[in-house]
């Protein structure tokens, strides 16, 4: 099978839009320390671009979790990979994730996490399918709503590739004769 990509999503559009997401956390969170929590591997490259931006205090601590297995559609099931390193109690926490999809991801992570009594908890997203949406979730801060198509780079993988690339792609598959 031949791959084609698309490019959904240009670097300098992605760059922008961090930016201004960490504008608008700087100046919502004046004052205080926020503490990211990085979903990985997936949000990884959007932590680094969106904490480099906030002029707040942060600190950072990350998590892994799956709900994919090696292919394009959720196996449903939402397995605890990493536990984090710090305790949340008191801390203004905002979870960073590369991709809100089914939402059951989420929907999971922000019940675990609140249990364990941070000040606050929000959430932002790199990305939004909200057309696919089985679990309600609360997103606080989100980059780019984007149609049900399957993406990858700035973090984004298809069976662990591509995560890499400096843009937003749509993956696409043909035969080969
Ligand atoms: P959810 O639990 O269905 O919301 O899935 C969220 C997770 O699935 C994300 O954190 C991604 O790891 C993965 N995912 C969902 N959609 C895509 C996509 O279009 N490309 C790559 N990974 C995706
Ligand atoms: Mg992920």
């Amino acid at each position: 099978m031949k791959e084609n990509i698309r490019v959904m999503i240009p670097e300098e559009k992605v760059d922008q839009r961090i930016k201004e997401l960490a504008e608008q956390i700087s100046r919502d969170y004046e004052g205080r320390t926020v503490h990211l929590i990085c979903i990985l591997k997936g949000s990884i490259f959007f932590t680094c671009e969106l904490a480099k931006r906030i002029t707040v205090p942060v600190t950072l601590d990350f998590m892994s979790v799956s709900s994919y297995g090696n292919d394009t559609k959720s196996s449903g099931v939402v397995k605890m990979v990493k536990d984090l390193d710090e305790p949340l109690e008191g801390k203004d926490v905002i979870v960073i994730e590369d991709i809100i999809d089914s939402g059951r991801t989420l929907n999971y992570l922000l019940e675990n996490l609140s249990s364990r009594k941070p000040a606050s908890l929000r959430l932002c997203t790199l990305l939004d399918k909200p057309e696919r949406r089985i679990k309600d979730v609360k997103v606080d801060y989100t980059g780019f709503a984007i149609p049900d198509e399957f993406v990858i780079g700035y973090g984004l993988d298809y069976a662990q590739r591509f995560r890499n690339l400096p843009y937003i792609g749509v993956i696409s598959f043909e035969e080969e004769n």
